[in-house]
């Protein structure tokens, strides 16, 4: 008999096929995230389940996963999966990293141009027909070319910001955990900097790093205060390593010029005060979305959940305790 397999979400074509010729899948078809009841209902006898990163696979989940072996979440971020519990029951737990950093970093920069340059407040004001002629002070914004980025994290997503901030001749500062190895620093270019000589320096403060308790609430009021009044902010990592109160007084009073976020703090809701703003450019959670990501994303996740089904040790494994 197949295995029985179940994947929250709809998952590109190719990928599900894969799948598909080894297993038994029950997929949710339905436009919106699988409810975490008819998780529980359905992972009774399923041996894996392929879960998105909007999926809270808590404690309670997985206990119900009585012959659950994987959980292969589709997306580099955990965040969203007990895995305290899942390894106290020896399941396996899988992310996708490398995949999508460059899609991420891409993004990211996406946030930086588009915030500095004021884009998508210019698409909104031409769509209202307000665009009456050239004006010399129309739209101003801030040059990115030349200018200061700080990454905080200076892990695969950050270094991949590196590389293209050194096409636009930035100075790029970086802080982590500890420095990096200085042959790496010499290939991208960047300097290590503690987090308050980043965030007084920097003219826009990147976040890539994972959450973590250490990192919720990384960047609160005190942090934003260090910051250069003319300075942005980006944020595709996780919302809750921003506190967004703070965030929103500091973009009230000036503390800061702006921000780009991808992600926040609760999901799907933003909070109302950003909604009005014009100096913040707010995006729905798509760091990753490529058509070609998304694809070697499930990919990925496919490929652990068969690795398991054959006895192996899953490349992506972020538990690899319980095989020992
Ligand atoms: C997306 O947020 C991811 O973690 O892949």
């Amino acid at each position: 008999m197949a295995p029985k397999v179940l994947v929250t979400r709809i998952i590109p074509e190719r990928p599900l096929a894969l799948l598909q010729e080894k297993a038994e899948v029950s997929i949710n078809l339905e436009d919106q995230a699988m409810p975490a009841e008819e998780m529980i209902a359905q992972l009774p006898r399923k041996v894996a389940l392929l879960s998105m990163g909007g999926d809270q696979i808590s404690a309670k989940v997985l206990e119900t996963g009585k012959d659950l072996k994987i959980v292969a979440n589709d997306a580099v971020g955990f965040n969203n999966i007990d895995l305290a519990a899942a390894t106290r029951w020896k399941i396996a737990v899988t992310n996708t990293p490398d995949v999508l950093t460059d899609t991420t970093a891409d993004l990211t920069f996406a946030l930086i141009l588009g915030v500095a340059r004021r884009v998508a407040e210019a698409d909104r004001f031409v769509r209202a027909g307000k665009w009456v002629g050239w004006k010399p002070d129309l739209f101003l914004g801030s040059d990115i070319y030349g200018k200061t980025l700080g990454i905080i994290g200076f892990g695969r997503i950050g270094m991949a910001m590196a590389q293209r901030a050194l096409g636009f001749k930035m100075q790029i500062l970086y802080t982590d955990v500890r420095p990096i190895e200085r042959s790496v620093e010499e290939r991208y270019r960047v300097k290590f900097a503690s987090l308050k000589e980043l965030l007084r320096e920097a003219d826009f403060v990147t976040l890539h790093v994972s959450l973590t308790p250490e990192t919720t609430h990384l960047i609160a009021r005190e942090e934003l205060g260090m910051m250069k009044r003319t300075a942005f902010l980006l944020n595709a990592s996780r919302g809750p390593v921003i506190d967004e109160k703070a965030l929103v007084e500091a973009l009230k009073s000036g503390m800061i010029a702006g921000a780009g976020l991808d992600v926040f703090e609760e999901e799907p809701r933003v909070t109302p005060e950003l909604l009005l703003m014009e100096n913040v450019l707010l995006l729905p959670h798509i760091g990753s979305a490529t058509f070609e990501t998304r694809e070697k994303m499930a990919f990925v996740a496919v490929n652990n959940i068969l690795s398991v089904l054959r006895g192996e040790i899953p490349p992506n494994i972020l538990n690899p305790e319980i095989y020992r």
